[in-house]
């Protein structure tokens, strides 16, 4: 059993299309509070149950000057977005991301640009944003308008540097370096910082594997954390293997977990290197443009990377779900990409509607309800095969028990693509005394997406199946379906 990590559930707001801009800010909005904050997104946020955001970036944050985006916003200078080839007008930036962070009730993980720039440029980010004052850069945030100091405790040092599309990427010994020598810089700050380190930028990187080894054999004793990112979609139409995505990202975990350790007992370190998956998502990488269409030249927030998500996308996102509360021994952080607009579960109009995908739903669910404490799960069942990962299990599940509330949930997938799962939860050390809500997303309407003026196809349904059995419970999960089941139970003592 292991603490649900709150720190699971955060998202990501990077500067790429609209994300910020027309998706979180938008001065003149109907719904704009006096920061320019949209109001209904803001409501969305916090209904979707986000826990932390990270920002800036993202491949933006490679070649970013944090400094552009403070001070008197009619003084900051536009610069060129070299990774989206956008206009940055840096109307929006730190402290402007801190106020909106303050209203959502959420945590910021930071990430530094270490792309084309270094330490010295981490270390006056960090001191404008978490020392008290008294210097260059603290008296500047307060004659900004703030202060107090932020006391931002999760930082990323850089994104994605393996990465060939990277603005400044490196090889593995000259990154482990250079994050060994900006994490030391930080810590003479603030030793309790909580800092994550560059993983590879996805598993199916040449480098993946060697990457995690060398960064670590560098920086082992100054990081806290390792960076994953992962991004699925279907391919060839193979809905099976789609709905089975999971498989990969626990092998992925597995694997980052293993070569982590073997660094740790080659240096005979009792120190445990944790895990931030700090972006995974469902991201149809050639279907929404990722550069501005051509003919437009650095246009300011362009809309790009605008993926409709369908009710199977909703399924796939509740099970990668399923798997990081598997893993929150060591998955302490993660990030869905992104927040609003681009690959995300909210989507606004410009000056109209905002709304929810598909996958907002999983995510809002397992947010609100996932409390206590992770239970291992034995599953012991059929299996289905796949073509991507062979033969796995036929349903997945993963439980969380809270001791405070009496409250046990179990998160299902049913990854069998025409046959319903007949399903008995069997639990052991509790008394199920009675079913609060068990409810299905999937099931029917695969393809079917939602828009600005709904139907919402992926809102959780009840599922009328659920019945108590002696200690346990029975349910039918529909085929391709996600679902949630509450109970209320008592803890028997042995
Ligand atoms: O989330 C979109 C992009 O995907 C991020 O900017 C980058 O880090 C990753 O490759």
């Amino acid at each position: 059993m292991a603490p649900v990590p709150r720190r699971l559930f955060g998202s990501f707001v990077e500067h790429l299309g609209r994300c910020v801009y027309g998706g979180i800010y938008e001065p003149g909005h109907p719904t704009a509070d006096a920061d320019g904050f949209r109001a209904d997104v803001l409501a969305l946020v916090r209904e979707l149950g986000v826990t932390t955001v990270r920002y800036p970036g993202g491949n933006f944050v490679s070649s970013y000057r944090w400094e552009d985006g403070v001070g008197p916003v009619d003084q900051r200078p536009a610069r060129l977005d070299l990774a989206w080839h956008s206009l940055e007008t840096n109307a929006f930036g730190l402290d402007e991301f801190m106020r909106w962070l303050g209203k959502a009730d959420v945590e910021p993980i930071m990430a530094v640009n270490l792309g084309t720039r270094g330490t010295a440029e981490a270390v006056d980010l960090l001191e404008y944003a978490n020392h008290r004052g008294g210097s260059h850069f603290a008296d500047q945030r307060r004659d900004n308008g703030t202060p107090d100091p932020y006391g931002i405790r999760l930082w990323c040092l850089g994104n994605e540097m393996d990465g060939p599309w990277q603005v400044g990427a490196r090889t593995a010994t000259e990154y482990g370096r250079l994050a060994a020598q900006t994490a030391k810089a930080m810590r003479r700050f603030d030793p309790d910082l909580e800092l994550i380190a560059c993983g590879s930028s996805h598993y199916g990187m040449p480098t993946f594997g060697t990457w995690e080894r060398d960064v670590l054999t560098e920086a082992y004793d100054d990081v806290d954390l390792i960076s994953l990112h992962a991004y699925y979609q279907p391919v060839d139409d193979d809905l099976p293997s789609f709905l089975a995505s999971a498989e990969d990202m626990d092998r992925y975990i597995d694997s980052v977990t293993a070569i982590a350790d073997s660094v740790g007992a080659i240096r005979k370190s009792t120190k445990k290197i944790m895990i931030a998956f700090d972006e995974w998502n469902v991201w149809y990488q050639s279907a929404a443009p990722s550069k501005p269409p051509s003919g437009e030249d650095w246009p300011v927030a362009p809309p790009l990377l605008e993926d409709h998500y369908s009710v199977a996308d909703a399924v796939v996102v509740g099970g990668l779900l399923i798997s990081l509360l598997r893993h929150s021994d060591r998955v302490t952080a993660a990030c869905q990409a992104q927040l609003v607009n681009v690959i995300a579960p909210i989507m606004t109009e410009p000056g109209g509607s905002a709304w929810r995908q598909t996958i907002f739903h999983p995510f809002a669910r397992t947010a609100q309800h996932a409390r206590g404490a992770v239970l291992d799960v034995l599953r012991d069942g059929s299996t289905t095969t796949t073509d991507r990962y062979g033969e796995v299990d036929a349903v997945d599940a993963v439980s969380t028990w809270d001791e405070s509330t009496g409250e046990m949930t179990v998160f299902l997938v049913n990854r069998v693509t025409d046959t319903p799962a007949e399903v008995t939860v069997d639990v052991s050390g509790v008394q199920v005394t009675g079913i609060i809500e068990c409810v299905t997303v999937g099931g029917t309407d695969l393809d079917a997406r939602n828009t600005p003026d709904g139907p919402d196809h992926a809102a959780p349904r009840a599922n009328g199946t659920v019945q108590q059995a002696g200690a346990g419970v029975q349910l039918t999960l529909p085929p391709a379906s996600w679902s949630m089941l509450r109970l209320r139970a008592t803890e028997v003592t042995p």
